[in-house]
């Protein structure tokens, strides 16, 4: 692990950052001055370690595989002494090949499943207590999450996914109404990452300064938000 200093600004923990969102996500909170902590799985070169070598001691990068919670227990062991204005889970998967719920696999469904609902909350449950009474924990969901506004199905396991995962965040904040920190649902928009596909509506610089904007604003404002990367509140 690189050792990062504690005294310059403000700590971001940021769990899934070796491409796409996550990586795009640690490079942002860097521009903007935040020393990051962030995650990938495996023991291979990733988009992160450019960044931490670009860095310095700014970036300190850990393994995590979220979906494995002794690997989850080993991670906060090792952050035991330190504190985080922002934890913010990005990492998630989308199902292969695509199709209607009844024609998924079981052991996809359940992949899919435990990746971006289980183990999202295992994460916040095992490494809320690094973060600052006042800071902010935070997830990423999807504009697909929505119930409300599931007007026209597809990506229904992922879809699934997502609403599952949100309202397992809506029972950690009822649990917790009386946490001062901001707890957040991030829709990020459809976004050119290896998930999002070349035909997405946006570029990687159009969702991630944007999203990083709204986690700052939200900032203080206590209770659970599902909003967009442009602040807007997104329908249950
Ligand atoms: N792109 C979009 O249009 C879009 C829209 C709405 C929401 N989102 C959400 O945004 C997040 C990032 O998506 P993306 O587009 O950047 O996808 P991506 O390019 O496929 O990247 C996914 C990231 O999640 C990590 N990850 C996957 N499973 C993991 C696990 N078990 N443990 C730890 N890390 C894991 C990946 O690590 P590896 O490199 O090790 O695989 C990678 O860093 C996801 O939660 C996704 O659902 C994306």
């Amino acid at each position: 692990m690189t050792t990062i200093n504690q005294e310059s600004g403000r700590r971001v923990l940021l769990i899934g950052a070796s491409r796409g969102l996550g990586l795009a996500l640690a490079q942002e909170w860097l521009s903007s001055g935040w020393d990051v902590v962030a995650t990938v799985r495996g023991q291979g070169r990733t988009g992160l370690h450019e960044l931490a070598e670009a860095h310095g001691d700014r970036v300190g990068i850990e393994a995590l595989d979220v979906t494995e919670p002794a690997q989850i227990a080993a991670l906060r062991e090792r952050l035991a002494s330190r504190s985080f204005d922002l934890l913010f889970v990005n990492a998630g998967v989308t199902n292969q090949p695509e199709g209607t719920v009844a024609e998924t696999s079981t052991e996809e469904f359940v992949r899919v499943m435990v990746t971006n609902a289980l183990s999202p909350l295992r994460v916040v449950e095992a490494l809320q207590d690094l973060v600052t009474p006042t800071g902010t924990i935070g997830v990423m969901s999807s504009g697909q999450g929505s119930v409300a506004d599931n007007e026209n199905g597809g990506h229904e396991v992922y879809r699934g996914s997502k609403a599952a995962l949100n309202t397992f965040m809506r029972s950690y904040a009822a649990r917790h109404r009386d946490d001062q920190r901001t707890l957040a649902l991030i829709a990020p928009g459809w976004v050119r990452t290896d998930m999002g596909g070349p035909g997405a509506r946006l570029g990687i610089d159009e969702s991630i300064p944007g999203v990083v904007k709204t986690l700052d604003s939200l900032q203080g404002r206590t209770g659970l938000h599902y909003v967009d990367y442009l602040g807007r509140t997104v329908a249950w």
